[in-house]
């Protein structure tokens, strides 16, 4: 499978980032079943705990147009290393995406693929609430 576009998405999502007080961009892009891509940035808050991630913002615009099957996300920040998603995208890509491909990068052009079930084994799931 080549995500080269969904990577070149996340990465151009970066760019409009709103992180005036971490200064930590971050560009997320989801790829749905229908082969439709919808990227999304970090947007901060000035009370901070309003903040939404990368994910999020994507994952979120995808489903309030009406997406529900997903294949995979790709990531994006400026960090040399690795960036994964924090606790809170994990469990909302979980929710709403379910065991899909995640695409790491890092600013060596590197890639990392992984999934929604390795970065949140033993999930609580939507079904745990049926
Ligand atoms: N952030 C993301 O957008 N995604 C992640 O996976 C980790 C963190 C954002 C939130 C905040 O705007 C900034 O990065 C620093 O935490």
């Amino acid at each position: 499978m080549d995500y080269k576009n969904l990577i070149k998405a996340a990465k151009l999502a970066k760019k409009n980032s709103h992180s005036p007080y971490s200064k930590f961009r971050v560009g997320a892009a989801i790829l749905t079943k229908s082969r439709k891509i919808y990227s999304g940035c970090n947007i901060e808050i000035s009370s901070y705990s309003l903040t939404i991630c990368a994910e999020r913002t994507a994952l979120f615009k995808a489903i309030s147009e009406g997406e529900k099957k997903f294949v995979a996300l790709a990531l994006s920040t400026d960090e040399e290393g690795f960036t994964s998603p924090c606790g809170a995208c994990r469990q909302v890509i979980s929710d709403l995406a379910g065991d899909i491909d995640i695409i790491l990068t890092n600013g060596k052009g590197k890639v990392k693929l992984l999934r929604t079930s390795d970065l949140l084994p033993h999930p609580f799931t939507p079904n745990n609430l049926i």
